[in-house]
Order: structure tokens, then C-alpha cells, then sequence
């Protein structure tokens, strides 16, 4: 069985640039990032993610000077809440999310998932981990080419284990969920670009995970297939009670979320709260037709 370490859909290869225009300002409180404010993991369990002085150089070798892609980010995310992230292309957001899912090692600092010390977790726990509890959505889908939307959903339950009768009914279920029962057969090449975006999405919570990251989830699609993919991360986000992390440049993605972080040159420069209302949190995590809450 293959690793989900060595599996395509940890590294991804990210095109830059966003076809959406930013849209209307709504009405956002700024609040400024103060510098050593540290979280307590050990104590406040309603954080499900949390970063302490998180630092990632990349060595380019060669004699050109090391990269310094996060230089000390302190950063929470409260259990449910839809967070968004922004800044100018190579600001660090993407080594921020690969960091905070265990993709990519640190060089200082740590990070807490549900209070536990990705640091203290070696690579075999840390995938099984991340494959219980994290889904990821990607710019360009990551779909494979040769299986069909249901196959495609049901791959990363089979990696992990799962009998084939079971993965074939949840894959039907997270495919219900993002509104494609009808294209269960189709290959991605018969898809269009926002319906391939959400079998990437039916993929990602179809193990009911805690967290699911998405990077520059609306970047492939034209406006309309990103307005309808919002909704429905939001909405998903709402009924499941699952926790997303958005990495976007378009504004209007951002003002989707509860909470937009902006970053610059590897730093948390400052946070927005948004119009959005919270999500229903009385809500149960995973309701009826799914199980397990993936926590
Ligand atoms: N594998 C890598 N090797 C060297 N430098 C990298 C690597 N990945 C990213 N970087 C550099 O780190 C910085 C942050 O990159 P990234 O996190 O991809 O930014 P963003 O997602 O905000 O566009 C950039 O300067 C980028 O060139
Ligand atoms: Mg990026």
C-alpha cells in the first residue's frame, strides 16, 4: 500500500495568480497581532490549531542565501471556525498551511493540533494523524485522471484501510454532500473545473476530518464555480462543524470566513474580523449520516 507520505497529493504544485476581481468592502474589525501573546496549548482546548514562534527557512543550497518563509507566526484557530489567509504571492501562506498540517518540518517554534505537539509525533503517527484528522483541497484539484469521481473520493479511506464496501458507501455520501450524486462515474476530463473542485472537496471530508485545509481553493475556477465552491465550504463548515483554513488572494473568498489573516515576508501582520456570522456550534459535528467526527 502506498504511504501517504510519499502520495501525490502532499505537494502540490501551486500556480500563482487569481482570475477573480476583488469585489466591495463589508464592514471588518482590524486587529493588530501583538508579538508574544502566546497561546497555552496545554490549558485552552478550544483551540484545535495553534502555532508558537513558528520559523521554516528553506536552504536553496548553491550559495544563494537560505529562504526565510516564516520568521516567528503566532497563530490560532478556534474548533470550528473558517479562517482565511492572505497576502502577496511568496508572503509564506502556503508554508504556513503545510507546516500547521505536518506536510513540511519546522525549524523553530511548534505546532498544536487539538493540543498535541506535531513536533512530538514521529513520521508514522504523524500520517496516520493526518489522514484521520485533516483534509486538503488544492488549487489545481489533484484529481487522478484515470478514476472516476467516486473512485477518486473513496482512494485516500482505501489508503488508509478501509474495506472497499464501506469506502464505496461514504464516497457516495461525500459526493451526495457536495452535490454531485449524478457525476459519481464521470472521469475529471468530463467534469468541469468547479465540479472537479468538488469532487476535491467530497475527497477531503470524506474521512470526516477535524480540519481541512484548502490553498488557493478558488484560484482554477472562473467566478461563479468560486462563489458556488465558497458556499458550499462554508455551508459544510456550518452543518459539520468541521474547522477550514482558506489560503486565497480574492477578498470576497476572505470575507467568506469568520476571520481573515493577512500575512507579509513570513509574518502575521494583522487579522480582520468579519461580517460573517459564527458558525452554529450547538450543531452536532457530524450529523446522522455520517460517522464519527473524525476529532
Ligand atoms: N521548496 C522551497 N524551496 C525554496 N524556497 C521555497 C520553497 N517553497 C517556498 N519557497 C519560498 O518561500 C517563500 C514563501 O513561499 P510560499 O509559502 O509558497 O508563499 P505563498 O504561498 O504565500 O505564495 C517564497 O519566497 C518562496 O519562494
Ligand atoms: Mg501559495
Amino acid at each position: 500500500m502506498p504511504s501517504l507520505t510519499t502520495h501525490p497529493y502532499r505537494r502540490a504544485v501551486y500556480r500563482l495568480g487569481m482570475s477573480m476581481t476583488p469585489v466591495g468592502e463589508a464592514a471588518t474589525t482590524v486587529r493588530a497581532i501583538t508579538p508574544g501573546s502566546h497561546p497555552s496549548p496545554e490549558t485552552d482546548h478550544d483551540w484545535i490549531v495553534e502555532a508558537i514562534g513558528l520559523v521554516k527557512t528553506y536552504a536553496t543550497g548553491q550559495g544563494e542565501p537560505d529562504v526565510p518563509a516564516l520568521r516567528g507566526v503566532d497563530f490560532r484557530v478556534r474548533r470550528g471556525e473558517m479562517v482565511a489567509i492572505m497576502g502577496p504571492s511568496g508572503c509564506g501562506k502556503t508554508t504556513l498551511l503545510n507546516c500547521l498540517a505536518g506536510i513540511d518540518a519546522i525549524d523553530g517554534g511548534d505546532v498544536f493540533i487539538n493540543g498535541t505537539s506535531l513536533s512530538r509525533m514521529d513520521d508514522a503517527t504523524l500520517t496516520r494523524y493526518r489522514a484521520k484528522s485533516m483534509g486538503f483541497v488544492f488549487q489545481s484539484f489533484n484529481l487522478l485522471p484515470v478514476l472516476t469521481a467516486v473512485e477518486n473520493v473513496e482512494f485516500p479511506l482505501l489508503l488508509t484501510g478501509a474495506p472497499p464496501v464501506e469506502a464505496r458507501g461514504r464516497a457516495r455520501n461525500a459526493l451526495r454532500d457536495v452535490d454531485l450524486s449524478d457525476r459519481e462515474a464521470h472521469r475529471p476530463s468530463r467534469l468541469s473545473g468547479g465540479q472537479q473542485q468538488r469532487v476535491a472537496v467530497a475527497r477531503a471530508i470524506v474521512a470526516s476530518p477535524a480540519i481541512v485545509w484548502a490553498d488557493e481553493p478558488t484560484g482554477n475556477l472562473d467566478s461563479v464555480s468560486a462563489g458556488q465552491l465558497m458556499a458550499l465550504l462554508r455551508e459544510l463548515n456550518r452543518t459539520r462543524g468541521q474547522t477550514f483554513l482558506v489560503v486565497t488572494h480574492a477578498r470576497e473568498v476572505g470575507l467568506q470566513c469568520d476571520r481573515i489573516v493577512h500575512m507579509k515576508d513570513g509574518l502575521i501582520l494583522h487579522e480582520e474580523i468579519t461580517g460573517v456570522p459564527s458558525p452554529i456550534r450547538s450543531a452536532p459535528a457530524d450529523p446522522g449520516r455520517h460517522s464519527g467526527s473524525g476529532n
